[in-house]
């Protein structure tokens, strides 16, 4: 089992057994694109990729940490903690005892052990797991009593302040709040949220997730410049007397148009259709009716690719493919997109069949090729501990 595994790598480099164990998933998001820090409605849900924190206190204020991964190691001093440039890795970990002090957490140093499996940058959420794993262990190890809310607001911190990254909320929140074979149905404003179970295996249906093996740095990409758009959107929108794009209907943004630029327009439009897809989304789950489910997924792809233009060649190829294929159930870019992964979902028997084509076709296309994963549901984020009242 890999936790065994694992145990025995961090003993054998730090000659004593690891205090936390801390796992934490993964995402697919199954529509809600670009909507979390627009404060609408994001319906994602945990996968059975995770990553794995293990840690041990120390009694100096060094922190020692190994990226099972990549076979790296890195070390620095609570109190000097500084963007490194060439471990990417260590900021995501960095940046979160960062955040920790920022707001008062007292810490020492510790001894740290990472490893995952979730594909990196792929789109399925890799450093809000490695963020998620790091802020449990570290809540555990040290005794700091956080919210579950608040655990999720200081990763994202981790990644908009320190990383550099000005992402929304949904993947931290989604790794620790989600449950196994549920989605989450999350509206961003007032963090109020729902379990969705999905019946997918009763249909026979299942996700597979299109790695495009096309890698869009999140810091470098046009993620941030989309940020700004929308929040230029929702600055005409305040303007008119509305609170945010949860208000305005499209028949009511039709009719801004003309006074609108027409950028800013087009990515009001997507954020305000794709509201409205999550709440349709979420009652074609609860009626297991895959059909409106299968029609509001390829509507998402089409809006993030015309109105949001986030989308690129390789996932219209994912698109395009599942528009013609009998046994799709509906198939769409999933995370920030500009490469990445997106989403298929498909008559189980079917999956094969499908895989091929995809290959064939990027093959033919001379894209890169694709990793092909079959999505499996898993529990949100756990911790298991060993650390005994004040030792140190
Ligand atoms: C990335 C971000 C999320 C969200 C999605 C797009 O995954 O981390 O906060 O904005 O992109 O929906």
């Amino acid at each position: 089992m890999i936790e065994k595994f694992l145990k025995a790598i961090f003993e054998k480099i730090y000659k004593f057994p690891p205090e936390v164990m801390s796992i934490a998933p993964g995402r697919i998001n199954i529509i809600g694109e670009h909507t979390d820090y627009n404060l609408g409605y994001v319906l994602p849900a945990a996968i059975d990729m995770r990553v794995y924190f293990l840690a041990s206190r120390r009694k100096d204020e060094s922190v020692f940490m190994r990226a099972e991964n990549f076979r790296e190691e890195e070390n620095f001093v609570l109190k000097n903690i500084s963007v490194s440039k060439p471990k990417k890795w260590i900021n995501y970990i960095k940046g979160v005892l960062w955040a920790l002090q920022k707001e008062g957490s007292s810490l020492q140093g510790l001894n740290g052990l990472v490893w995952g499996d979730i594909p990196l940058e792929a789109g399925l959420s890799s450093s809000a797991a490695l963020e998620v794993s790091i802020i449990n262990g570290l809540d555990e190890l040290f005794h700091l009593h956080l919210e579950p809310e608040k655990k999720a607001f200081l990763a994202q911190k981790a990644e908009n302040d320190f990383v550099g990254v000005k992402c929304g909320l949904m993947d931290q929140f989604i790794s620790i709040f989600g449950q196994k074979n549920k989605a989450l149905y999350l509206d961003c404003e007032n963090l109020r949220f729902d379990l969705i179970p999905l019946h997918l295996n009763k249909e026979n249906i299942g996700f597979i997730a299109y790695d495009t093996r096309v890698r869009r740095r999140l810091s470098s990409s046009q993620y941030n410049q989309r940020r700004k758009e929308s929040a230029e959107a929702l600055v005409f929108l305040e303007g008119n007397g509305y609170r945010n794009f949860k208000e305005v209907g499209l028949e009511t943004l039709e009719k801004m148009r003309s006074r609108m630029k027409k950028v800013i327009f087009k990515r009001a439009k997507h954020v305000i259709s794709e509201n409205a897809r999550v709440m349709k989304a979420v009652e074609a789950l609860r009626e297991d009716n895959f059909l409106l489910l299968k029609e509001l997924l390829f509507l998402s792809h089409e809006s993030l690719r015309d109105d949001y233009e986030v989308s690129c060649p390789e996932l219209d190829l994912l698109y395009e493919t599942g528009k013609e294929f009998a046994g799709c159930l509906g198939a769409r870019l999933t995370g920030a997109g500009f490469g990445g992964s997106g989403i298929a979902l498909l008559k189980k028997p079917r999956i094969a069949a499908f895989k091929k084509k995809l290959l064939e076709k990027a093959e033919r296309n001379r894209f890169p090729r694709p990793e092909i994963y079959e999505i499996k549901f898993g529990e949100g984020a756990r911790v298991y501990s060993q650390v005994k009242e004040d030792k140190r």
